[in-house]
């Protein structure tokens, strides 16, 4: 039953599915746009309760497919899945026996993060699950909603924390077979005492699955980046950052602000540059459907990762260069470097490393293993080294043509003196 954890040092990408009641509303309330994220849509509206759990009747889902939905993820090069067992709402997207007030009450009645975990099983993609463990609107209890059940501050939390929190973790823990990892948010003012509490529980119920840094006071197994940001210098341990396809975690029928392929491929070059893990979010509709803007994206980086992956899977961080290099980034998966090109030159057709005194055995061009002519060289007056890659006329590939390099030795920087 156990898969370890190692599994994460080596996967780089992953998919967030922020799917709930919220996505029936698509971001919309009484036909007004409610801003920020769609899935915040019940606090952010302040919508009663018991309004909001009407929307239980209304979940159909009748496009949802779990199998096509991870056999895809599966096809984009995506290597874990991390699906909202509960969000902020309250809502349980599984078969849940602590609260009613889950998926098996709506018309749709199946238990989708069942559905998920058994096609991640079937085509080898870890599952993990999302849980709020702080926010929950629906509880009088939970934190966040103050509109129907009065000020946080006079809510009995550990009675929550106890009597929802902890069966439910317990749930999701023991019901679905091995979990990669549980992904707590928004741990807020939650005491030090209960999120310890909460790691040592997961723990002592899936000794491997990680706990995501959320969890809050460094507690979690990987540091989580705030979310859409990207640290600037490379960090060593293990880190994640979680991005948005369009402005809003679940489904917006008024967001059509789409990344483009190239922003996301290239945000996933930089994340796994920095030694971290890109976490990118699908929002499905109402209905279960992926809303086409995003799919075609996926597809167009998983069409660049079937020919590339080498470069992004079980890459480690690159030290810290004290240049930006003009042509686009590098990954490292030793002994090899990966030159991701994504500005490619127009004369002369050459790419450059400053300050890199590595000796380098072999340059190709990674999707065709064609052999690249290369040049060494060390200017004395100058006291810096080059490395230098002469490139085929015609790019390659648009998105980021990608040469391999084969280091004689572990990769170092020259510092800036
Ligand atoms: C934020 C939001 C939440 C979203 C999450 C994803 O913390 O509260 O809606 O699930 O980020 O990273």
């Amino acid at each position: 039953m156990t898969q370890g954890n190692s599994w994460f040092s080596k996967a780089r990408y992953g998919m967030f599915i922020h799917w709930g009641l919220y996505s029936l509303m698509s971001g919309v309330y009484n036909g007004k746009e409610v801003p920020y994220g769609a899935e915040w849509i019940m606090k952010n509206a302040r919508i009663p309760f018991e309004e909001y759990s009407k929307l239980v009747s209304d979940f159909r889902a009748e496009n949802f497919d779990a199998d096509a939905f991870v056999r895809s993820a599966k096809e984009w090069g995506m290597e874990y899945l991390v699906f909202t067992a509960k969000h902020h709402d309250g809502f349980c997207m599984y078969h849940s026996e602590v609260s009613d007030y889950n998926i098996s009450k709506t018309p749709f009645g199946r238990d989708a993060v069942r559905e998920l975990m058994e096609a991640c099983k079937k085509y080898g993609v870890v599952f993990c699950v999302y849980y709020s463990q702080m926010q929950d609107w629906a509880d009088p209890n939970g934190w966040g909603n103050d509109w129907d059940f009065g000020p946080d501050s006079e809510k009995d939390f550990e009675a929550y924390f106890r009597g929802k929190v902890k069966p439910q973790v317990k749930e999701l823990l023991t019901n679905y077979g091995p979990i990669g990892m549980i992904w707590f948010d928004t741990p807020y003012t939650m005491p030090k005492e209960l999120c310890q509490e909460l790691r040592d529980y997961v723990k002592e119920l899936q000794p491997d699955c990680l706990v995501s840094g959320r969890v809050g006071y460094g507690l979690g197994d990987f540091r989580e980046i705030p979310d859409n940001e990207t640290p600037v210098l490379t960090f060593h341990k293990p880190w994640e950052t979680p991005v948005t396809m369009n402005n809003t975690w679940g489904f917006s029928e008024r967001d059509h602000e789409w990344k483009s392929a190239e922003t996301i491929q290239h945000k996933l070059v930089t994340i796994v540059q920095k030694g971290g893990h890109l976490l990118l979010n699908i929002g499905p509709d109402g209905t279960g459907a992926v809303p086409e803007g995003s799919s075609q994206v996926l597809q167009e980086v998983g069409a660049w990762m079937q020919e590339n992956g080498e470069s992004i899977y079980e890459a480690i961080g690159v030290p810290d260069n004290a240049y930006q290099l003009r042509f686009g980034q590098i990954t490292y998966r030793p002994p090899y470097l990966y030159m991701h090109v994504f500005n490619y030159p127009r004369f002369p057709h050459e790419i450059m490393i400053v300050g890199m005194p590595v000796k380098v055995k072999e340059v190709t061009l990674l999707k065709t293993g064609e052999p690249l002519t290369f040049i060494q060289s060390y200017e004395i007056a100058r006291d810096e080294y080059r490395f230098r890659v002469i490139l085929p006329e015609a790019c390659p590939d648009p998105l980021d043509t990608v040469v391999k390099v084969e280091l004689e030795e572990p990769l170092t920087f020259q510092p800036l003196n």
